[in-house]
């Protein structure tokens, strides 16, 4: 598949389920924090805001003054970082949809003074070198078909003293011990890929390589893979009441392909083959 057809695939798969999705589980699409070991009780969109805090907790992030989203979705994360901050803060997607739902809802937050979303590619970021003091990306990374750049082009836009922080899905570690990924588990990625639109996955060590040779400094890594797992079987429960039901059947056969499959991404961190990753790193002040 080439890159510009990837592109067009998320953009419409984006399209046809963002509005369906903030009806029914609001404005974060990302996953939930049940605490570290995922036993916390939680409602579901306490628990994807406890992701957010954990996360800069997590980072020791220090307040920023200009935010960059990385793959903003509906701007869940950048109202809520812009909010928490007083900050500037800027999205990216590629998807009109949710830019214009993302602007919307800076207007009812009254926050569109000083946050903006743009329709932009992650990999070829329309912002100057040293732009922003947080570079946040939450749950986009899969998405990219090229994950070197990605990083690089993150790195490229943070300021020198700045904060890049990236959560992401990944597969299983295929070190020496734990093996190369069996040819089932081959076919359950891409089982994943196909419903999610994503190109490929890599395992949370070879992302902190590719980290490394970007420069990151100070550069950690954790899997938090038992912390968010519950929250597919909690989605999926919400996904039969009627209302998800019938903006399903109206979204078109994507959506409702992503809905029937829910259960690849539980099934996925039952066996342990799906994991959450997380980088964080800063950039060497000048
Ligand atoms: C699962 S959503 C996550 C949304 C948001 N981070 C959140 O947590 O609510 C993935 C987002 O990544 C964006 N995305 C995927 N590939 C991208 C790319 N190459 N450039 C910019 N955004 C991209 C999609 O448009 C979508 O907004």
């Amino acid at each position: 598949m080439t890159a510009t057809t990837l592109y067009e695939q998320i953009q419409q798969f984006y399209d046809a389920s963002s509005l369906l999705w903030e009806q029914v589980w609001g404005e974060h699409m990302h996953h939930g924090y049940y605490g570290p070991n995922g036993t916390y009780q939680r409602e579901r969109r306490q628990a994807q805001i406890a992701l957010i805090e954990e996360l800069l907790a997590w980072a020791e992030v220090e307040p920023p003054q200009n935010i960059l989203d990385v793959g903003c979705g509906i701007g869940g994360s950048t109202l809520h970082l812009a909010e928490k901050y007083n900050a500037q803060a800027t999205g990216i997607t590629l998807s009109p949809v949710q830019a214009t739902r993302a602007r919307e809802r800076a207007e009812m937050m009254n926050l569109d003074a000083r946050v903006q979303f743009e329709v932009a590619n992650a990999l070829e970021m329309p912002f100057a070198d040293d732009s922003f003091d947080l570079v946040w990306s939450l749950e986009s990374g899969e998405h990219m078909p090229d994950k070197e750049k990605f990083i690089r082009e993150c790195y490229r836009v943070l300021k020198p003293g700045g904060k890049l922080i990236i959560a992401t899905w990944c597969h299983r570690p295929t070190d020496s011990v734990a093996g190369e990924l069996t040819r089932a588990e081959k076919r359950h990625l891409e089982e994943i890929y196909q419903v999610y639109c994503l190109p490929y996955v890599l395992s949370l060590p070879e992302y902190e390589a590719i980290a490394r040779d970007c420069g990151i400094k100070n550069l950690r890594s954790a899997d938090w893979s038992e912390a968010v797992a519950p929250f597919w079987n909690i989605v999926i429960d919400s996904a039969l009441n009627p209302e998800a039901i019938l903006g399903l059947l109206r979204s078109g056969w994507k959506t409702i392909a992503a809905a029937l499959s829910l259960n690849l991404m539980s099934r996925g961190y039952d066996t342990g083959l799906v994991r959450f990753g997380l980088l964080c790193g800063t950039k060497a002040s000048n």
